[in-house]
């Protein structure tokens, strides 16, 4: 079984999700033990049940207005929000590689922005993952997965929020002044009754508490993780998809076309709960460079997630070096920037990507005068080892494209299903293409 990446953490430790409002999914990974070790904020000793979930829902509730809280940042300018925008699922508002920040606000960072949906189901980082629950063998070694931030770099939605909180190229702040911040703002006395009237002594007690709360708030269900895509539609018997979607799914799932499901899970799990679109492993798939982002105008950086420059405890360590967390495709639809660098702007583009990089890699990546392509030119040759050789990406120059274009646009039609917000009332031809069950009886 995952080991899920528990948000949730406060108030699972002390008690059970219909209490705190957090999925029953992770739950029941909790009941079973399976949930990892609790983030700090354990509830004073004693507290009844009632106690405990008002607190939560009072810290949930000051995450919230932190979130959205320019002031917290050096510049002032530059909320969490600003970069992951809740109308973009929490993932970039615009179609920029990277965003800017600073206290000048024209600091670019290297890496896009992701979406924060769905982090809930993202295990702890560990560098062999075996997993019983997908595929069913335990014995199997999946290899590195798990972990926040493209490299899976930290384990817990507050240490999390630091990075961007002290990032120069971020919000650019400090303890001291985030506390400056909070005690200026109108929810100071909110903060004061959540965490004690004399949390403002101290700059350290309150950016933890900040931390905690915006961890709070990024395990809100309904907005974080509220499972409303037309995929779960028809997941659930409520509503069909049309012809190009159907088959875009097919060409997702099937191994001898886009297989992107071998990565991207497109099933239900075995205990039942929706499919996450990602298997959590960081995989290396040789994205090319992107020549728009200025720390790329040093030949010599390179951004090799894993094995750093950003992480730095496997650094050195030539095996994880060009490996990035496989991303949830949720949502995905929303975004106008794709893959840890931001290089692709649609999503055409990026499927085009999947099943030409070895059959036509003069389209991506830079070919010399004498024409020879500079495949794989974001990562250095001695790591071209770890670079994915499966399908899509088993194929050699001059190999017919694993999909072509009518089926490209078809993958991205369903990519389309994957957009939380979908009512089955509202949709006048949800009742026109193929359902569930029908599926079922024709691939069986
Ligand atoms: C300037 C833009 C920017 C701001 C502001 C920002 N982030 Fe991010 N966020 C990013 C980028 C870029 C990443 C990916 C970082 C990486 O992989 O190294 C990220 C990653 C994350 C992740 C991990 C997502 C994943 O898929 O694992 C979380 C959680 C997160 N941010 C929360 C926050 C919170 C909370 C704040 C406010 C305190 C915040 N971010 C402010 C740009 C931003
Ligand atoms: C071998 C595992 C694997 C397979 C197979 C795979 N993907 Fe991915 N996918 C990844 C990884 C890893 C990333 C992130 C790579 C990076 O940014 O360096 C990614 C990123 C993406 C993104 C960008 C998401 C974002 O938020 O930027 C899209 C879209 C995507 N994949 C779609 C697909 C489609 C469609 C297919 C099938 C044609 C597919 N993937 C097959 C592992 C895989």
């Amino acid at each position: 079984m995952r080991l899920p990446f528990v948000l949730c953490a406060l108030a699972l430790a002390a008690l059970s999700a219909a209490v705190s409002g957090c999925d029953s999914h992770a739950a029941d990974k909790s009941a079973s033990g399976q949930t990892q070790a609790a983030t700090s904020v354990a509830a004073p000793q004693g507290q009844s049940r009632a106690e405990v979930f008002a607190h939560v829902k009072e810290i949930t509730a000051l995450g919230e207005k932190l979130f959205f809280d320019p002031s917290l940042s050096g510049s002032g300018k530059l909320a969490c929000a600003s970069c992951h925008s809740p109308s973009h699922a929490f993932g970039p508002p615009n179609a920029l590689s990277v965003q800017l920040g600073g206290n000048d606000m024209h600091q670019p960072g290297f890496r896009a922005v992701p979406s924060l949906r769905y982090l809930q189901s993202v295990p702890a980082f560990t560098r062999h993952f075996h997993d019983s629950d997908d595929e069913g063998d335990e014995s199997v070694d999946a290899g590195p997965t798990g972990g926040l931030t493209w490299d899976g770099r930290v384990d817990h939605g507050s240490d999390q929020a630091r990075i961007p909180l002290l990032s120069s190229f971020e919000m650019g702040s400090t303890p001291a002044k985030v506390t400056v911040a909070v005690k200026a703002s109108p929810y100071a006395g909110d903060f004061r009754k959540a965490f004690g009237a004399d949390v403002f002594d101290s700059d350290d007690k309150v950016f933890a508490s900040v931390l905690q709360s915006l961890e709070a708030f990024e395990q809100t269900p309904e907005k974080f993780y509220p499972y409303t895509s037309k995929y779960d539609a028809f997941l659930a018997g409520r509503a069909k998809l049309n012809d190009a979607e159907m088959h875009g799914l097919q060409l997702f799932n099937d191994e001898n076309k886009g297989n992107c499901a071998s990565c991207h899970i497109s099933q239900r799990a075995k205990d039942g709960s929706p499919p996450q679109f990602s298997d959590f492993g960081l995989i290396a798939i040789g994205v090319p460079r992107n020549r728009a982002l200025p720390v790329n105008r040093n030949p010599n950086f390179h951004d090799l997630g894993a094995c750093g420059p950003e992480r730095r405890d496997l650094k050195g360590q030539d095996e994880y070096c060009g490996i990035f967390r496989t991303p949830s495709l949720r949502n995905v639809a929303t975004r106008k920037t794709f893959f840890h660098n931001g290089v692709y702007h649609n999503l055409e583009d990026v499927v085009r990507f999947y099943v030409e990089r070895d059959t036509n890699p003069e389209k991506f990546y830079p070919v010399s005068k004498s024409g020879v392509v500079r495949k794989f030119d974001d990562l250095p040759k001695r790591y071209w080892e770890n670079i994915n050789t499966e399908p899509p990406f088993d194929r050699k120059k001059g190999d017919q494209p694993a999909l072509d274009e009518a089926e490209i646009r078809d993958v991205v039609a369903f990519l389309d299903t994957l957009t939380d917000g979908y009512d089955p009332a509202k949709d006048k031809n949800a009742q026109k293409g193929t359902g569930i069950n029908e599926m079922k009886s024709v691939s069986n």
